[in-house]
């Protein structure tokens, strides 16, 4: 019996309910003031998280590996895995009367929930499958998510309503789908992470207050884009392999090609992720609204920091849904290391 099943018996017998996460958020709610609506929005993303994990599991059986074929309005090539992500939340969330507004990295244009029904107050917007080119070979995924506040009671949003800076997040967080599934998340009280005991369903508390190092040992960049890199950022992954004791370099490589897997990785021991600008692409590749600002808000309230390399991600002016923005991302010390190099200060 898997030792997490244990644990669920052990707490019963020992008079303790286990702290699901439907529980966690409704006993955190009375002091974050966050609503029953978002309570339920949260538990919904959990469920999707599930339906997305059984998919993963079983997606060398049944046919769902490879691409559709379909060119996204990334301009990336979409993976099957991609597309039924996004399907999941579509479905999960289209009639559900908790959200007005749905916005995906796999979709152009943003989805406006049923006029008819329960007039919700709050837009999601998600990357559904995150770490694409792992899909095929079994290495890790995510799933990340930003949750804004409509403005509006007596109308539905419009696109513009959704491109928000990250300093209005209500709630933001992701889904791991590593060799456990995890959801850890933030309402701005401090960053909660929750196990999946796949032998209840049911998510369990397994991180709770999660704060990070202010330095690391471990950096996370595709290498690969070397000769794209500014002098300033070239120079800063130089610096992180020369011996330096007051630092504890030389640091390790860790780059999963997966996002949320690598930032997750520094969220629980420190270090630091990078995608920054280049040469001929400044704005680097990863998405504002629903890749940076809900890690970045998440990595914030863990005690750690998030960065263009010249400002907080947080505060960027959004000007276009699929907007894209160059992230450092990880431990306070470590991405002040790397403003200082990329600003030409070190
Ligand atoms: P997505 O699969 O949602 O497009 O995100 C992929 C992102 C991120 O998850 C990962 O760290 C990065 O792209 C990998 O990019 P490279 O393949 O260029 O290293
Ligand atoms: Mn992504
Ligand atoms: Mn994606």
């Amino acid at each position: 019996m898997p030792t997490l099943c244990k644990t669920v018996i052990l707490a019963f017998t020992m008079g303790q309910f286990p702290l699901t996460l439907g529980r966690f958020i409704i006993q955190k709610q009375a002091d974050t003031g966050a609503t029953r609506e978002l309570s339920g929005l949260l538990a919904q993303i959990g469920l999707v998280g599930k339906l997305i994990a059984q998919d993963l599991r079983r997606a060398g059986l049944i046919n769902i590996l490879g691409t559709t074929g379909e060119i996204n309005v990334q301009g990336e090539t979409v993976k099957k895995l991609d597309e039924i992500a996004n399907e999941t939340f579509l479905k999960a969330f289209h009639h559900s009367g908790l959200v007005c507004a749905l916005a995906s990295e796999e979709m152009e244009k943003p989805v406006l929930l049923p006029e008819n029904w329960p007039q919700a107050k709050y837009m999601l917007l998600f990357d559904p499958l995150d770490g694409s080119s792992n899909t095929d070979c079994n290495m890790p995924l995510g799933t990340i998510f930003s949750v804004l506040k409509s403005e509006h009671k007596d109308r539905m949003p419009t696109e513009d309503e959704l491109v928000r800076k990250g300093t209005e997040q209500v709630a933001a967080g992701y889904l791991l789908y590593g060799s456990s599934t995890m959801l850890v998340y933030t309402v701005g009280q401090g960053v909660h992470g929750f196990t999946l005991e796949p032998g209840i369903g049911e998510y369990l508390l397994s991180h709770e207050q999660i704060r990070m190092p202010a330095r690391g040992k471990v950096y996370g960049v595709n290498e690969g884009n070397y000769h794209k890199w500014t002098t300033g950022m070239k120079k800063y992954v130089d610096d992180l392999k020369i011996q330096d004791k007051a630092t504890g370099r030389p640091y390790s490589v860790r780059y999963s090609g997966c996002l949320v897997a690598d930032v997750h990785r520094i969220l629980l021991g420190g270090g630091i992720y990078l995608y920054p600008g280049e040469l001929n692409k400044p704005e680097g590749k990863l998405r504002l609204l629903y890749e940076a600002n809900p890690l970045a808000w998440v990595v914030e309230q863990a005690g750690g920091r998030a960065s263009t390399g010249t400002m907080r991600i947080l505060d960027v002016e959004a000007k276009q849904l699929h907007q894209r923005v160059p992230l450092i991302i990880g431990s306070a010390e470590d991405v002040r290391d790397a403003e200082r190099h990329l600003q030409g200060q070190a």
